[in-house]
């Protein structure tokens, strides 16, 4: 099914709506810049208010261990880093600016799903040791890998809550198999549409865009089979077994274990030492109201 010009249009502008990343966007291009260091980034960041006390709290969560108090945005930005500040921002800026009346619920849901894939997929790549394979990007592309979803909920919501329907009737089906069977289109390319604009680095776009669909990247990425396996520990795991709505698990790719050198003992242990990471990460799943 052909996704109609004036939705593509529609989606597509996401990235300029007013609400949506005024902080965000200054900050990627500002990532962007080799000039700047983390300090500067961290003082356009606390620029804006609001995102700057999110920072902060989430650079004083257990999460990251940090034994003295953290009180200003610079040195949050230290602790938490380049790649995930990026990513933290953009993905924080989609879930506050995107609250559709009736898909609360799953905004919260999808959220919390993000943060578990996040932190799983960092444990994968921690276990891997794959070199040029960074902990931080993996933790970053779970953050962002469902937001497609999160724009859907706000305006495509009709054909969001069809494919729920289904789901919640279809135990056999996952969420994006059923997109694909009904709209022709998934949260992934809604990922990609929205983000056209946005200068992600491929170490990011690539891994997100590709997460269910890994084998299809265009170039070998072990950053889309992590997000591909964290997305699948993170659906399974009871700490935060999302709803029904979600339809079933999505598969692992095939080729996805072998790809990233990761035994099944290993998946297991990343598995059961989730609920620990999630309780480090109480903040994130505070810090989206
Ligand atoms: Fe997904
Ligand atoms: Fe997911």
């Amino acid at each position: 099914m052909a996704v109609p010009d004036e939705l593509l249009d529609k989606i597509r502008n996401i990235s300029n709506l007013p609400t949506l990343p005024a902080s965000a966007a200054i900050l990627t291009d500002a990532m962007n810049d080799p000039t700047l260091s983390v300090r500067n980034i961290g003082n356009i960041a606390g620029q804006d208010p609001s995102l700057a006390a999110k920072v902060i709290r989430l650079a004083n969560s257990s999460y990251y261990g940090i034994p003295k108090r953290i009180t200003n945005v610079e040195d949050a930005a230290v602790v938490l880093g380049l790649r995930v500040m990026q990513a933290l921002v953009l993905s924080m800026t989609v879930f506050d600016s995107m609250h559709g009346s009736r898909s609360g619920d799953s905004r919260k849901t999808i959220w919390k799903h993000s943060i578990a894939t996040a932190a799983a997929g960092r444990l994968i790549a921690e276990k891997i040791e794959m070199p040029g394979v960074s902990p931080d990007d993996a933790f970053c592309a779970g953050l962002l890998h469902d937001i497609g979803k999160i724009a859907m909920t706000q305006y495509l919501r009709d054909d969001y809550e069809r494919v729920t329907a289904v789901c919640m009737q279809s135990k056999e089906m996952s969420f994006h198999e059923a997109e694909k069977r009904i709209l022709g289109y998934s949260h992934t390319d809604v990922f990609e549409w929205m983000t056209e604009s946005w200068n992600l680095p491929d170490s990011l776009f690539v891994p997100v865009r590709y997460h269910h669909e890994p084998d299809e990247a265009p170039e070998n990425s072990p950053e889309a089979f992590i997000c591909n396996v964290a997305d699948c520990i993170a659906h399974e795991s009871k700490a935060v077994r999302s709803n029904e709505k979600t339809g079933a698990v999505p598969k692992i790719a095939e080729s996805a274990m072998a790809k990233i050198g990761l035994s099944a003992e290993s998946y297991d242990e990343i598995a059961k030492d989730l609920p620990k990471q999630l309780d480090l990460m109480r903040s994130f799943v505070e810090v989206i109201g």
